[in-house]
């Protein structure tokens, strides 16, 4: 299998994440896991299209894509208000998805391995992410193994007045790469 080719993303591509979107919430809910982005597709959301809408000209979102069709999707840029600042400047992870038809091969490994880089080509030496916490867990666990560390837990209160629990993970560039990398690659 050839590798993925990872490119900065356009306005065009914002129907293709969505359905990357979508597929993966889609196969949440399958598993039973509607917890972390419930069951509604995130393309009837107005509110979903114009924060990737807003991602694409500063240059946040990123394409993962074989044989010319997009397969993964990367937005790196600014922790959200929700979470504790970080001590120091970094790059933060604020979305991360990979086709359902492709899993298996790695590819959010590789998307990781851009966002490091992108971090690194700044100066920057931090990366950090957050994910849903909840249930067992299985999210902050792909996470440790692809090399970050769990640092603060927080919670979200949904518009239900639910909370939402998230985990931020951290890790230290310069002493990579591909550190922890778990997983089966395929190629
Ligand atoms: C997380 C993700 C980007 C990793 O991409 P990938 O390298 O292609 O990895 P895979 O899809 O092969 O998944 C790797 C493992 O993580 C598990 N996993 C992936 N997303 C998960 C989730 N949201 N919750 C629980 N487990 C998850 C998979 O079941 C798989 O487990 P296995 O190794 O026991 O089979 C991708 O799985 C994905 O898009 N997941 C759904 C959306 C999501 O949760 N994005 C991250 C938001 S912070």
């Amino acid at each position: 299998m050839s590798p993925a080719r990872i490119r900065a993303g356009a306005m065009d591509d914002i129907p293709a994440v969505l359905g990357l979107l979508d597929a993966a919430t889609e196969w949440l809910v399958a598993r039973g896991r509607t917890g972390q982005w419930g069951t509604e597709p995130h393309s009837g959301d107005p509110r979903r299209r114009a924060q990737l809408a807003a991602w694409v000209p500063p240059g946040h979102l990123h394409i993962a894509e074989l044989d010319g069709r997009p397969v993964g999707a990367l937005v790196v840029g600014a922790a959200p208000a929700h979470v504790p600042a970080a001590g120091e400047p970094e790059l933060y992870v604020e979305l991360l998805v990979t086709s359902r038809g492709h899993a298996g091969r790695g590819l959010g490994g590789d998307l990781l391995d851009h966002a490091r880089v992108l971090a690194l080509g700044r100066g920057l030496r931090l990366l950090r992410i957050d994910c849903y916490a909840g249930d067992d867990r299985a999210l902050v666990g792909w996470y440790e193994r692809q090399g970050f560390r769990a640092t603060e837990a927080f919670a979200v209160t949904r518009p239900d007045g639910t909370q939402w629990p998230g985990q931020v993970l951290v890790q230290e560039l310069g002493q990579l790469s591909r550190r922890g990398r778990g997983g089966r690659r395929g190629r």
